[in-house]
């Protein structure tokens, strides 16, 4: 720029000298192409260097491209221009929403040029650690951070992810939830906003536990890889006793697949295919708390979407190996009272306009839900854990209200 600005000064000035200068700016450009070309040629053949080595640089080492041409040129087709995750691309799982704050491999610079660098193996996320220096790298791991809620912005030094106006997902190693069950290398964490936070292990997307309270300390974040997560937040529900069944059945063989998680609409879902390839049946799943008189509690929602509006599958209500006390049919909804594990009571709700409840077999207990026919449906199951069961427990559940 200032030699521009120079050469003009020269030739309007020293009009003798022009042609001099004219030549000097012509050599000048094209010797800073070649610097170029030659630059560019060799990142491309940059040998690919172990991850770990290398750390997101300081921000003074400008890139040559700003961070928003770099995100526009190489990022934007699936994450959005403005990093909302709606990108042009078509992808079978949806690229990250950075406007919602949703990631789950942390949220520090250094957490998402890690990302930016290997990718996300087993999803379209590539990596570009053969494709982009690591200033360029370092440039857009601030830029991606500033399309995020400011309230999610978490140092490696305060490692208590807090769950603020928006929900968060984490991905991580989950450690055991209790003597003899295993932990889960590839698990999934989701903070409410409303306190409740969700664990799910991720090969088969089922549901594990819910937890009420804090969310999540990141303590992999300190060790050398391999260390647990720590969620804070004391267990509320320990589902099918820490191994829980599939929920959805269509098929024999039936594993759901995890598509993706989002942070729309201020809840945190999980979204997974049924099904084969083409994912035949596609559900989306999140946890509200829930409170009803007979006690507290949670619920579960699920969209479900299906292109064959002859196969829906059938939903299997939790608890199925557990004895049932009681059935009681309420307003707006049928109660299943089973006995839980340790003398406990879990109370299983769901909207008998929305399904048919049938038994399977000779397993008395092992109840099902018939979903209608067609090519989508909800259905919303209430767990209730109450302290104690009685006769006005039983009358609350039959008149949905305190006495
Ligand atoms: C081909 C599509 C595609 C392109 C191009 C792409 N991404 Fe992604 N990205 C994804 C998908 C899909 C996910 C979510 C993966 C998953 O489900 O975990 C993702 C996730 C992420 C995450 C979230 C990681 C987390 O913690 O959850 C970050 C950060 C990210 N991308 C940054 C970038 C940046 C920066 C670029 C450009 C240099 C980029 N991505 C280019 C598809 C893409």
């Amino acid at each position: 720029m200032r030699s521009h600005a120079l050469s003009l000064i020269v030739v309007l000035v020293l009009s003798p000298l022009a042609a001099l200068a004219l030549g000097w700016g012509a050599w000048w450009y094209a010797e800073s192409m070649t610097r170029n070309r030659i630059d560019s040629s060799r990142s491309m053949h940059r040998i690919r260097s172990p991850l770990h080595g290398e750390q997101a640089g300081s921000v003074t080492s400008v890139p040559a491209m700003s961070a928003r041409a770099l995100f526009s040129a190489y990022c934007a087709q699936c994450h959005g221009e403005t990093g909302d995750g709606q990108g042009t691309q078509v992808l079978d799982r949806p690229a990250r929403s950075f406007k919602d704050g949703g990631f789950s491999f942390g949220n520090t610079r250094d957490a998402i040029f890690r990302t930016i660098s290997s990718g996300i193996g087993g999803t379209p996320m590539p990596g570009y650690a053969d494709s982009l220096s690591v200033e360029e790298r370092t440039a857009l791991a601030a830029y991606v951070q500033t399309l995020g809620p400011p309230t999610l912005d978490v140092s490696t030094e305060d490692m208590v992810l807090q769950v603020g106006q928006v929900p968060v997902v984490v991905r991580g190693h989950l450690p055991s939830l209790g003597e003899g069950l295993p932990e889960h290398p590839r698990g999934l964490l989701l903070g409410g906003t409303d306190g409740l936070t969700t664990e799910y292990r991720v090969d088969d997307v089922r549901l594990l536990a819910v937890r009420q309270g804090r969310f999540v300390e990141r303590t992999d974040w300190t060790g050398r890889g391999g260390t647990p997560l720590k969620p804070l937040g004391p267990v509320i529900h320990l589902v099918g006793g820490g191994d829980p069944p599939a929920t959805f059945e269509l098929e024999a063989g039936l594993e759901a697949r995890l598509l993706g998680t989002t942070t729309r609409d201020g809840r945190a879902s999980v979204l997974y295919g049924l099904g084969d390839d083409e994912h035949l049946v596609r559900v989306e799943e999140w946890t509200e708390a829930f409170t009803h008189p007979a006690g507290p509690g949670y619920v579960r929602h699920f969209d479900i979407q299906h292109l064959d509006e002859d196969r829906m599958p059938t939903f299997r209500l939790p608890g199925s190996d557990q004895r049932i006390i009681d059935r009681i049919d309420g307003p707006g909804r049928t109660w299943i009272v089973r006995e839980g594990g340790d003398g406990r009571i879990e109370i299983h709700g769901f909207d008998p306009a929305s399904a048919t409840l049938t038994a399977r077999g000779s397993e008395e207990g092992d109840l099902r839900l018939q979903l209608p026919r067609g090519t989508e449906a909800t259905l919303s199951i209430v767990t209730l854990l109450p302290a104690s069961w009685d006769e006005s427990a039983r009358e609350l559940l039959r008149t949905g209200e305190s006495p």
